[in-house]
């Protein structure tokens, strides 16, 4: 089953969806777009019923909140609907919501085994729908010193019964990741400073069981949000 991203513009470059329940990688240069396409993606999530879970060690709910009040997608009514949760890791609040629905030690998860198990248990006792990951910074956190972690947390991700996107803060396009290489699908927002300003991009690297090119896309910011134009090819 394919699902809407929420982005117009988007799912026209994908079939007309992303499929339902796999797992994601949204990478790009800061500024790029990545926390907007998401706020959007989980938007339309709650106006389709969905539930999202939006972790983050960016900002608190009220930051993003206020950071996404310019846009006139509606991703505080998603919040304050209840559909969308938003919840920075280093919060109180996540520790307790984590512990509460696993049998863990009542600490905020101290190595990836009990990250991924109480996030997976949060998942599913929640009937979360879509889970959003802002960044890999978080991983990295916790993953610094073992790699092999970051896979065995990305495949326990990808089992889950949710739509998972994972927010990755690379600048370098050919630097491919794990998780690249893990995910079922792998998007790049790209932005380039030129003489008339800031020129952006949206490319699919990869998308599993879709059709796809590879071609950058050109995308702005509208009062609406990120839009993509599936029609406009942009040239490096
Ligand atoms: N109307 C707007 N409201 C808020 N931010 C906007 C607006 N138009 C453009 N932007 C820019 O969008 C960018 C935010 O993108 P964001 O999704 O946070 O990127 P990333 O998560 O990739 O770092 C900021 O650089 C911001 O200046
Ligand atoms: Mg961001």
């Amino acid at each position: 089953m394919r699902i809407s991203s929420g982005v117009p513009g988007f799912d026209e470059l994908v079939d007309g969806g992303i499929l339902k329940d796999r797992l994601y990688v949204i990478s790009g240069p800061p500024g790029s777009g990545k926390t907007t396409f998401c706020s959007q993606f989980v938007t339309k999530g709650a106006i389709d019923g969905e539930t999202t879970l939006f972790l983050t060690l960016h900002e608190s709910q009220t930051e993003l909140v206020n950071d996404m009040a310019n846009y006139e997608f509606g991703f505080d009514k998603a919040v304050s609907s209840g559909h969308v949760k938003v919840l920075n890791v280093f919060d109180t609040e996540a520790q307790r919501l984590f512990s509460s629905s696993s049998r863990g030690s009542g600490e905020f998860p101290s190595n990836v085994e009990n990250l991924s198990n109480q996030l997976v248990a949060f998942v599913e006792s929640r009937d979360v729908d879509r889970l959003v990951i802002d960044s890999t910074m978080l991983l990295e956190y916790y993953f610094s010193d073992d790699l092999n972690a970051l896979i065995k947390f990305l495949t326990k991700l990808k089992r889950a019964d949710a739509t998972v996107v994972l927010i990755s803060e690379m600048t370098d396009p050919s630097s491919y990741s794990d998780g690249h290489y893990l995910a079922h699908g792998v998007v790049f927002m790209h932005n380039y400073l030129e003489s008339g300003g800031m020129t952006r991009g949206v490319q699919i690297i990869k998308m599993r069981g879709t059709r796809i090119d590879c071609d950058i896309r050109q995308a702005e910011f509208t009062n609406r949000g990120l839009r993509v134009d599936p029609n406009t090819n942009i040239q490096t």
